[in-house]
């Protein structure tokens, strides 16, 4: 193998950028070209391939986003976009590709592996940290860190107005950011899509907690919880329990940006380094994580289809904190 490409897809992460650079220096130091591939999918199909030098990827571990730049796109859905993506593969002389996102980078990978003969490895890098095979996703600890650092700045408002706040955090699909800041920020309830949210005992709750005169508190929601958004479930809050002040904050966006934490920059690097080793192993059509200390490897299918599962014990212990 002599020349490899990397890319980034799907939402951005930080520690995507500690990661291309840890690509590219592993693949510079077993003598690869290394090509830089723009815009995720969508790049490879319009052909927008840049080689790589070492000093390209100086300075940048410290930076959020990516210098790669992402996409979701809706081309590479389509056998045609899916050709003409393998068509510039193989201009480049591309022998291998390091694919870094989620869910749907992996599915986008099989797929194109089944009708095109060039090897995939794939790296988690999502602040969701919803897939099987990693403890961690590059990007997940810094946004937890983000979320964090956004709340407790709202606890301290909330607390001088005696207020009740919904504050929404990502994960369309997934609560493992909202669980796990939840837990962080001391916050009375945590809503998640993997638990059915029971809005009558939420408010049972809070009535009780304002006969405590506890009339401040965070309610952490994740934005795809089965009982809609923070909004829909604040309107039913404040429906029945009038007498609470109740606000709402949507985190959005600001999560995902930033300078990834220790913890990302070192995932990162670790990962970028082994998926070069990987490929060169030949390996293909997994993706490279990190469980219990050790690097492992999980088929794209089961990457894709598993999500990981929320620990019961987070959600036991965030109930029992919370009271
Ligand atoms: O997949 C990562 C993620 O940040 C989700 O948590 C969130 O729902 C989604 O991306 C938002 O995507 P976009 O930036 O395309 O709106």
């Amino acid at each position: 193998m002599k020349t490899i490409a990397v890319f980034t897809s799907g939402g951005d992460s930080p520690g995507m950028n500690a990661c291309i650079r840890a690509v590219v220096r592993t693949g510079l130091h077993h003598g690869l070209q290394v090509y830089g591939i723009m815009h995720g999918y969508q790049g490879m199909i319009e052909d927008q391939f840049k080689l790589l030098t070492s000093d390209d990827v100086g300075n940048i571990i410290q930076r959020g986003g990516t210098i790669l730049k992402s996409s979701r796109s809706k081309d590479f859905l389509t056998k045609e976009g899916r050709q003409k993506a393998f068509d510039n593969l193989k201009k480049h002389g591309i022998e291998g590709v390091i694919a870094i996102g989620g869910d749907g980078t992996f599915a986008g990978a099989k797929v194109f592996m089944k009708e095109h003969s060039i090897p995939f490895i794939g790296l988690p890098g999502t602040i969701d940290n919803d897939l099987i095979g990693t403890d961690y996703t590059i990007g997940y600890d810094t946004a937890l860190n983000n979320v964090i650092e956004a709340v407790d700045k709202i606890k301290d408002t909330a607390a001088s107005h005696d207020r009740l706040f919904f504050v929404e955090v990502m994960g369309k699909d997934a609560g493992f950011i909202a669980l796990r800041s939840g837990i962080g920020v001391g916050a009375a309830a945590i809503l998640i899509p993997e638990v059915h949210t029971d809005l009558e005992e939420l408010i049972a709750n809070l009535a009780a907690a304002y006969k405590r005169k506890k009339t401040s508190s965070i309610i952490i929601v994740a934005e795809g919880d089965d009982a809609g958004g923070a909004y829909k479930i604040a309107e039913q809050v404040v429906k029945a329990l009038p007498k609470y002040d109740t606000r709402i904050s949507i985190l959005g966006h600001q999560q995902r940006g930033g300078s990834p934490s220790a913890l990302d920059r070192m995932l990162a690097s670790q990962l970028g380094y082994e998926a070069v080793n990987s490929l060169l192993a030949g390996k293909h059509s997994v993706m490279v994580g990190i469980v219990n200390k050790q690097v492992c490897y999980t088929s794209f299918d089961r990457a894709i289809k598993h999500h990981d599962t929320v620990n019961p014990d987070f959600l036991k212990l965030a109930e029992i904190l919370a009271a």
